[in-house]
């Protein structure tokens, strides 16, 4: 008889993840649309050999101390990892794994699709007829700013900026970028991007769009007098992590014309928006979409799960976040 594991999913995955697990676990399920409320994680973590969590559950001591010692990995639902107290993790020994590479293309669609829409007006010009205001076609009527020809500023210049460079060879764009690891020299070749100081990037791009982890280093990293340095026609994208922007000293400089535009994907209290953004027409926002195409949240899924499946089998789960622990089980 196959051995079958007792998991924690925190919010339904997409079907194929869900039947994949269900092949091999006893799941525990949250159903419904909302986060899973701390109370019941608490009490649904106890006794489980694996949970996929998702980023609005945060992993820390008091849920591993909920979870008890049978409990082998954490499989996030995202690449990004904020939510998740990794040290914390590999002190117990409980392996942790993030979904990289698998949506790094479709994040890189959403903050092209936000820095076209920022500079272009297209969701104020949509909104504009919708308002069925009279309207006749003029030289002066809703300009932006051209995309095609100009530079973009890539800050955390990983798998999904280097998608975002892509993107620009074929706007016929100039890519600067910064970041504190520096790629290879045939990295830089290959989009023929160059490094930048941080604070010159921002002087010199005309699009900046960032794709950092939230750290303490990067919490933020866009604040007032980082956006003073920013062009008065420049547009900022913000597909990473929302507290990477301080949204306050955001909502005063697109006010106040500091700089043109913003199209923002991730926010810094989510869900809650800043009101001061709610109410420009220079901050396009949508409700972290970043990955939300049916081919890339399946495979999202469908990672978690192999990531879930590996650890449980004695395998070792393709993206781990602390293969340390891998490396000392296997020694044990
Ligand atoms: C992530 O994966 O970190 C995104 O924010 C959700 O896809």
């Amino acid at each position: 008889m196959t051995d079958r594991w007792p998991v924690l999913v925190t919010r339904r995955l997409p079907q194929p993840a869900m039947d994949r697990i269900a092949e091999r676990c006893d799941v525990t399920l949250h159903e419904g649309e909302d986060a899973m409320p701390r109370v019941d994680l608490l009490r649904d973590i106890a006794g489980k050999a694996g949970a996929v969590t998702l980023l609005t559950d945060r992993v820390d001591d008091e849920l591993l101390d909920a979870a008890g010692d049978q409990l082998v990995i954490v499989a996030n639902y995202a690449v990004g990892f904020d939510n998740i107290d990794v040290p914390a993790l590999t002190a117990r020994g409980v392996l942790a794994s993030n979904t990289p590479e698998v949506l790094s293309e479709t994040t890189a669609d959403t903050a092209w699709a936000l820095l076209m829409a920022a500079a272009r007006r297209i969701p104020e010009g949509d909104r504009f007829l919708r308002s069925r205001t009279p309207w006749i076609w003029g030289p002066m009527m809703m300009l932006g700013q051209n995309v095609n020809g100009k530079v973009l500023g890539v800050v955390g210049f990983g798998r999904i900026g280097q998608a975002m460079a892509r993107r620009a060879v074929g706007f016929g764009m100039r890519v600067i970028y910064f970041d504190v690891y520096r790629p290879s020299e045939e990295v830089e070749r290959r989009y023929s991007a160059e490094y930048r100081d941080l604070e010159d990037l921002l002087a010199e791009a005309d699009f900046v769009t960032l794709h950092t982890n939230l750290s303490p280093e990067t919490h933020h990293l866009m604040n007032a007098e980082r956006l003073s340095k920013m062009k008065p026609t420049a547009v900022l994208v913000n597909t990473s992590r929302g507290p990477v922007i301080d949204e306050a000293a955001l909502a005063d400089a697109l006010r106040d014309g500091v700089i043109f535009g913003a199209g923002l994907d991730v926010f810094e209290k989510e869900p809650e928006v800043h009101p001061g953004l709610l109410e420009l027409d220079n901050a396009v926002i949508i409700p972290h979409l970043g990955s939300a195409t049916v081919e890339t949240r399946n495979a999202m899924g469908m990672l978690a799960a192999a990531n879930l499946i590996a650890a449980l089998e004695g395998r070792r789960p393709p993206t781990l976040l602390n293969p340390e622990v891998w490396e000392s089980r296997a020694q044990a």
